[in-house]
Formats: C-alpha cells, structure tokens, sequence
C-alpha cells in the first residue's frame, strides 16, 4: 500500500507542544463521517490532528487496514497539508500493536496497566523496538486511568514518578499517566485532577505527557495540566455526545420522516453531527493552544 505523506509519528509534534506548552488533540473516530470531519477541521484550522483508534472501534470499523486505507484515502483526495498520525489507542497487547504497525498506523499506545509494572515494561520495550524499526512513535501507560473505554475498566491508580522515569528510558516518546484523570463523563462528586502528582511524573519524565479522558475537565484545570507537561490530549465522549445531541435535534425536529423531503438519506442525517464534530474540535483545540500549530 502506497501511503500519503501527510501522515506522520506523533514525536516531532508532541515534542514541539511539549517546548511550546500546548498540547495536541487526539480525538478517537468510529467511522468516515468522523475521520473527515477532523480532516477538514484540521485542515481549515491549520492544526495537528491525532485520529485515536481504539481496539473496539478498529474492530467496529472492519479492521487496521481499513481504517489505514480510508485514512490514506481521505488525506490525499482531502488534499491534507496538516500533519496527521493515525494512532492506536489502549493497544492491549503487543501483537495488536504490531498488527496496527504492519497495517500502515504511525503511532501506537501499548497500555500495560492492567499487568505488573515489570511484565509493562517488558512488553513496552518490544513494542519500542518494532516500533522504531518502522519509524512509529510510543505512548506507554503508568498506573491507571479510572472508568470505562470500550470494555477495558481501570480504577483510576496514580502514576508513580519512578515508573515514569523506568519507562521513558525504554525510548518511548510520550507518557500517559493516571493523575485522578477518567474516561468517559466525570462523575459529580469528582475534583479534580492531582496536580502534584502530575508535577512529579513530569519532573521525572522530562518528556510530553498525555492527558487521558479529555472530556469534560474544566477549562481552567486543563489549562494547567498544559503549564505542567500535558501535550497531548485524548477526546472521545464529547465528540460522541455533541455528535448524538445534534443528530437527536434533527430526528426531533421530525427532518427525517419522508413526508417532509429526503432528510432520510444518511448523508443529510448525518450532517448535522458531522457539524457538531467539528465545532467540537475548534472550541476544544483553541482551549489546548494548538490551533494553527500546524
Ligand atoms: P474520554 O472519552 O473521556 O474523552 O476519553 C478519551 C480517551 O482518553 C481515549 O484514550
């Protein structure tokens, strides 16, 4: 397969965000209407795009080939100028990470924090060095995310600042570390993200961190992470409800009933969540400083 140019590793961005203290969006997709919303949002805005793949929705999709090959499509017919990474999600083991690698992905996370941190840093290391062969970039995983992602359950443990430093001697080249963060909706009683443990992994890592379950932190809490070394921030639930709250909208206001036109055909019921995903991404990635960073 022949792969466009535009697709990139994630290093030299995270990298760049990590000096410059702003932090990339990665916003997980599930389908076409998805990758090319974010496409051309990027592309409008001028900004770096990390589409996220996660296990279920590259299953939901058909598979890494596919999804490599729609998004190889979309960045050559789109005429995409922006740099973009296609990057695996919570990779739960080494070999879905090769496969992701072998299917054209540009970067990849292997997510070991449900193993010991010793079995973590086995399987890190193996996947670095496949990686590297092949010019993909590393996110690996310290403690744990609290919530739910596509079946995979974490209770939310915080990262350990010795951890880090053990495992981005590995070579890996961004760090995702549980700080009280959560996938999925924030509970109501919830606070806040520890910040002195995110001062302490970013000490000892030196390196750009990731700020997993990226919906719904308050704008001011975000904005700090970004002071303390977050420069990469993962989105899925609230491109999911913006896209199923307009979607609703439109069913409501009765457009798709046959009796009042041809608001049936998907690419008219589509639309208005493909707006949504969009508006979605510029509110969100002027907040993260990375609009126009491209
Ligand atoms: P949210 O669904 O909470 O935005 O989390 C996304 C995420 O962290 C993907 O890795």
């Amino acid at each position: 397969m022949k792969y466009h140019k535009q697709l990139v590793n994630a290093k030299e961005i995270i990298a760049k965000a990590y000096k410059g203290k702003y932090a990339v969006g990665h916003f997980n997709i599930n389908n076409l209407e998805w990758a090319k919303a974010l496409l051309e949002a990027g592309q409008a805005s001028n900004t770096p795009l990390i589409l996220g793949v996660s296990e279920g929705a590259n299953k939901y999709m058909g598979g890494f080939k596919t999804v490599a090959g729609m998004i190889n499509g979309l960045l050559e017919d789109l005429k995409i100028t922006i740099p973009v990474v296609l990057h695996l999600d919570h990779g739960q083991s080494v070999e879905s990470c090769k496969n992701a690698i072998d299917a054209g992905f540009s970067s990849v996370m292997f997510d070991g924090s449900h193993l010991s941190f010793e079995d973590n840093i086995v399987k890190t290391k193996e996947v670095v060095a496949y990686a590297k062969k092949h010019n993909v970039s590393v996110e690996a995983e310290i403690g744990s995310i609290g919530g739910e992602e596509d079946g995979v359950i974490g209770n939310g443990e915080f990262g350990d600042p010795k951890e880090a430093k053990e495992i981005v001697a590995l070579g890996i080249d961004f760090l995702a570390a549980g700080i009280g963060n959560i996938h999925g909706q924030y509970p109501e009683n919830w606070k806040s993200l520890n910040f002195d443990v995110l001062k302490n992994i970013n000490t000892a890592a030196n390196k750009g961190l990731v700020l997993h379950g990226g919906s719904g932190i308050p704008q001011d809490q975000v904005k700090k992470a970004i002071t303390l070394g977050i420069s990469k921030i993962n989105v899925n639930t609230e491109l999911q409800l913006a896209f199923a709250s307009a979607t609703r909208k439109y069913i409501e206001a009765k457009k798709d009933l046959p009796e009042n036109g041809k608001g049936f055909d998907p690419r008219k019921l589509l639309n208005p969540g493909f707006v949504a995903i969009k508006d979605t991404f510029n509110e969100l990635t002027t907040w993260f400083g990375s609009k126009g960073k491209a």
